[in-house]
């Protein structure tokens, strides 16, 4: 058949060829080539702007919806060093409280599941008391985490979202004390109503109007495992491969 068209039509072959190789590539892993990271005195040297780590580590629950591993915040606790109490508002299966655990750390962790809205200023641990926050909250609507209408993941409207995870961090910089640290992991998605949600842009804006430093470069971390990387869409996109991970300080 291949024959038949090369003959015919060498421009058609050559489209039919390029296609099937870029299925192949989407059937099995790719090996890319990481640039080299230039050697300084980072406790964590493997600690760069890429995070790529096939294994989840022993920590939190995998089938938790949204669940991320817990190898990058061991490694940001280990290059930070906070003084004091870390503080994961949005806790999910408790993967940052396992971590901690495992540190020797003292760690609070809570969730809208156990009636803690992180959105409520009035909820919020008291001003200055906190070294270090990991927050992954819900991106928006992409994934539904409970019937609570608190939940930004029931937000009705984009709007509506952004005006409460605003407040969530706020209620951060609040909390945070002096040279404390918020680290923030969310990723852009493709809202079947809105369209592209920039939710990394608008956590870095909404930090800035809160009074927030970046204090280090983005860190990239690759979506090992994602349950939509098994999926067949029908629809044509280019494929969001990667979370983003921000460090505000205060
Ligand atoms: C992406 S998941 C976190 C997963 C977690 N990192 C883990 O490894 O299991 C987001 C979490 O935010 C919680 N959440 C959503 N809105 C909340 C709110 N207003 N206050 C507190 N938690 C909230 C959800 O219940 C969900 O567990």
């Amino acid at each position: 058949m291949n024959y038949l068209f090369s003959t015919v039509n060498p421009f058609y072959a050559r489209r039919i060829n390029r296609d099937a190789t870029r299925n192949e590539a989407c059937d099995r892993p790719v090996y890319a080539r990481l640039p080299l990271a230039p050697r300084n005195a980072s406790p964590v040297p493997h600690l760069t702007s890429l995070y790529h780590f096939h294994r989840a580590g022993e920590y939190g629950d995998r089938k938790w919806p949204g669940n991320c591993g817990g190898n990058l915040i061991k490694d940001l606790l280990a290059y930070f060093q906070p003084d004091g109490l870390v503080f994961d508002p949005m806790s999910g299966s408790g993967t940052c409280a396992d971590v901690c655990k495992e540190l020797a750390i003292p760690c609070i962790s809570w969730d809208i599941h156990q009636g803690f809205d992180a959105c409520d200023p009035q909820q919020f641990p008291e001003p200055e008391s906190l070294g270090f926050i990991w927050a992954h909250p819900a991106y928006w609507r992409q994934k539904l985490y409970s019937k609570d209408p608190r939940d930004l993941s029931r937000s009705p409207t984009l709007d509506h979202f952004l005006r409460r995870y605003g407040q969530f961090i706020r209620n951060c910089a609040n909390a945070l004390k002096p040279g404390g640290k918020l680290v923030i992991l969310m990723g852009d998605y493709r809202d079947r109503e809105a369209g592209y949600v920039p939710l990394t842009f608008h956590t870095k804006r909404l930090a800035f109007d809160a009074g927030l430093q970046q204090c280090c470069t983005d860190i990239i971390r690759f979506s090992h495992g994602a349950s939509s990387s098994k999926k067949v869409y029908r629809s044509s996109f280019i494929p969001g491969l990667h979370d983003t991970c921000m460090v505000f300080t205060k």
